[in-house]
């Protein structure tokens, strides 16, 4: 884990109607609320943000988007804008996450739009890479991740990467339950490390928070956590009710 305070983020993808994220964020807030050495975060759906945001005032609680476009206003049917999510109460924003890649077209080049964007309103991103099976399987795990980091990450300075969160979200651990193991993931999440010292140098390096993403349980966190380079979790499928969520708040150590 090192010595960064954990983040451990849910993300709801396209879960909940507003009433549904309204009472689900309130039973987190009471469950949570004796949870100060760990951030926690979650990204309810758009429609739910504001809402969502109002039972989150009175918590430690950090609201964060599932997506983001790179201007501030404009003819963009469809498209929410950094100011926009900043008013809705939104501290974060998950950018890159691979069903974004995978079903909306999203590739390296917009995802840097969006960091770009998201880190001149400081708005934090966290910036999801990771492999697919079959890039795996044809070892081109570090040579896919070393792409979508340099890719991803091109023209942001050292002070805006202060604000940057890396996710690591091996596809086909994502929603199968299948989780890498716990020395898998230590050793991408070096190599992710090396990465960032390459072009950041070491101390921000060691300073950025990098969580795990795949099929992430109560069951299962303390033994990823455990991880030297692992500093926080993002969690999708089990973010959802709030008591499994908050047993892995709780038992992430
Ligand atoms: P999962 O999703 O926990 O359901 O595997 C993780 C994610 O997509 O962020």
């Amino acid at each position: 884990m090192g010595n960064l305070k954990p983040f451990i983020a849910g993300n709801w993808k396209m879960f909940k109607t507003c009433n549904e994220a309204v009472e689900t964020a309130k039973k987190l807030v009471l469950f949570s609320a004796d949870v100060t050495e760990v951030d926690v975060m979650i990204a309810p759906p758009f429609t739910s943000l504001a809402p969502v945001s109002e039972i989150l005032k009175h918590s430690d609680i950090s609201l964060g988007a599932q997506d983001i476009f790179w201007e501030s206003e404009g003819a963009y049917t469809g498209e929410i804008s950094p100011p926009m999510l900043l008013s809705a109460g939104c501290k974060h924003v998950i950018i890159g996450h691979s069903e974004r890649r995978q079903y909306f077209n999203e590739t390296d080049q917009t995802v840097n739009k969006k960091i770009s964007a998201a880190v001149h309103h400081h708005l934090s991103p966290i910036f999801c890479v990771g492999e697919t099976e079959r890039q795996r399987e044809s070892k081109e795990t570090f040579s896919v991740l070393d792409k979508q980091i340099q890719n991803g990450l091109r023209g942001i300075s050292s002070d805006d990467m202060k604000e940057v969160i890396v996710a690591y979200e091996p596809v086909w651990a994502i929603g199968t339950g299948k989780t890498a193991t716990s020395e898998q993931v230590q050793e991408i999440h070096q190599f992710i490390r090396s990465l960032l010292e390459r072009s950041f140098g070491s101390v921000l390096a060691k300073s950025i928070r990098i969580l795990y993403g795949g099929s992430v349980k109560p069951t299962n966190v303390k033994e990823l956590m455990s991880m030297k380079d692992v500093n926080g979790a993002l969690v999708g499928g089990a973010s959802l009710n709030p008591e499994t969520f908050s047993d892995i708040i709780h038992n992430y150590k």
